[in-house]
């Protein structure tokens, strides 16, 4: 085989056949974007089928565009989850907005690596304004610092890593002593938070994983009592993690009372708002910002509650020398020239990553294109349409509330004459595992109290009223049919 010159090797593509094959790709996103309201939400496919389908060689020569796009029409897009369905109700993940999408597209084309303005300029700005609106949204009163991040799990650990690197220079500790650190957080709160602690060498033991209320919200007097006692034996509180809105059922932890405890204890306050925060946009839930502005640090996905397509969360961070001091380290090759402050900012000194996506298009995108207006509307009518949920559930006999909050609401379906809780629990997995299977809507489970539960999470802004209803009809359909 002989070699190429290297003359003759270019992945360059002509404009004519870029445009070409564009079009071609705007075409399979129309139909991803209409399958999104006419398909299933999933596919039904065995893990082997998909894998025989999918699976090959690695590819020693190359294929044409025209078949590879095929290839993603015919094997791979009709089997990825429609999380735009209006009747998906899993998890918290949202309909993409498609200008998100659009400005994603543009991000890959512009191939900026952000790691700071000397390298990506535009894409600094951008993303630096676009902490600076996400700061003003929810009401943070930062100075703009911060940064975008892949998702709540990233932030989380962002915020975990200033915390304890503040904690160890306060206390006059050197760099590494985390065996004289504690950490507090809620039994509830987000497993992310859980795996930070791990990760930064706090031992398990000095991660309290504290009780919860009949809401299931932090006990502020569980915490007290933790943090007496760690400090009778001489350890150093480092950081107390709430949350403004669980996963799991949406429970908004008692922030303004948690944060006084915090002040007296000279922990750092982290909130993680990854799904929650975006709902203070609404008269109902306004009040957070006042505990936000007494945070050191808020997590917030615009990934979630904000409509942008994956991957984008946000951290923000009160004093910007507490990101610095956690993440600047110095080498060479990374040298900043620049004197100007603006431009001699520098992402990679506040978080973990060098190269970056260029995050903060798409987030600009949708904030330019919807305004504040827009999203509080959207958000409005999420949390609207629980409430109906709700008032569904109240109404039915078969139905038993478990717990409701934000846009998330749970519950189960309780057969007549139902007495054994196990029996309960099975009727319930067979509505969640038929209503999967079949395609027409989706939720995902949970275990509340013991207690196997279906939960409806709505962060979209296609649902109505009528899928919702749609849902409600069918979980008592297959409730029937499963009763024992
Ligand atoms: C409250 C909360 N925190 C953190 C996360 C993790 O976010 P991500 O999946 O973007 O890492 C989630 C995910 O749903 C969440 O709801």
């Amino acid at each position: 085989m002989s070699e190429p010159t290297p003359d003759q090797i270019s992945f360059d593509l002509t404009p004519q056949e870029f445009g070409r094959l564009g079009e071609r790709l705007t075409e399979l996103m129309i139909e991803a974007f209409e399958a999104e309201r006419s398909e299933p939400v999933l596919r039904s496919v065995s893990g082997p089928e998909l894998r025989a389908l999918l699976d090959e060689p690695l590819p020693q020569v190359g294929t044409t565009p025209d078949d590879i796009l095929t290839q993603w029409r015919d094997n791979v897009l009709p089997y990825c989850r429609r999380n735009g369905h209006p009747r998906f109700f899993g998890y918290v993940c949202t309909t993409a907005d498609p200008l998100g999408v659009l400005a994603d597209a543009m991000a890959s084309a512009l191939n900026q690596p952000v790691t700071a303005w000397r390298s990506a300029p535009a894409a600094t700005e951008i993303e630096r304004l676009v902490v600076r609106w996400l700061d003003n949204l929810v009401g943070f009163g930062g100075e703009g610092s911060g940064l975008l991040v892949s998702g709540g799990s990233s932030a989380n650990f962002h915020a975990m890593a200033c915390a304890v690197t503040r904690a160890e220079h306060r206390a006059g500790l050197p760099p590494g002593s985390r065996h004289r650190l504690s950490i507090y957080l809620s039994k509830e709160g987000h497993v992310s938070m859980r795996k930070g602690a791990q990760l930064l060498g706090v031992p398990p033991s000095q991660v309290r994983l504290l009780e919860i209320d009949a809401l299931r919200r932090l006990r502020p007097d569980a915490l007290r009592h933790a943090l007496e006692e760690d400090r009778a034996a001489g350890l150093v509180p480092a950081l107390i993690g709430l949350s403004a809105g669980t996963a799991n059922t949406g429970a908004i932890d008692p922030l303004d009372e948690v944060a006084d405890i915090a002040e007296e204890h000279d922990a750092w306050l982290h909130i993680d708002g990854s799904y929650g925060a975006p709902a203070v946009l609404t008269e109902e839930y306004a009040w957070m910002a006042r505990s936000f502005e007494r945070a050191d640090s808020l997590s917030l996905d615009p990934h979630k509650w904000l409509f942008a397509p994956a991957d984008v969360g946000c951290i923000l961070i009160h004093n910007d020398e507490d990101a610095r001091r956690a993440f600047t380290l110095y080498s060479e090759y990374t040298e900043i020239t620049q004197t100007d402050p603006i431009e001699r900012y520098a992402l990679f000194d506040r978080g973990l990553e060098m190269s970056r996506r260029f995050r903060g298009l798409k987030v600009w995108t949708i904030l330019k294109a919807r305004g504040v207006e827009g999203l509080r509307g959207a958000i409005s009518h999420d949390i609207a349409l629980r409430r109906h949920l709700d008032q569904r559930i109240a109404d039915h006999p078969r139905l038993e509330s478990l717990g409701s909050e934000l846009s998330i609401s749970c519950f189960r379906y309780v057969p007549e004459g139902a007495t054994d809780g196990r029996a309960v629990d099975a009727a319930n997995r067979t509505i969640i595992e038929t209503l999967v299977r079949e395609g027409r809507c989706y939720m995902s489970p949970t275990t509340l109290e013991g207690k196997y539960s279906l939960r409806a999470c709505i962060v979209s802004f296609r649902t109505q009223q009528s899928d919702v209803d749609f849902l409600v009809d069918e979980v008592l359909r297959v409730g029937a049919l499963a009763a024992p």
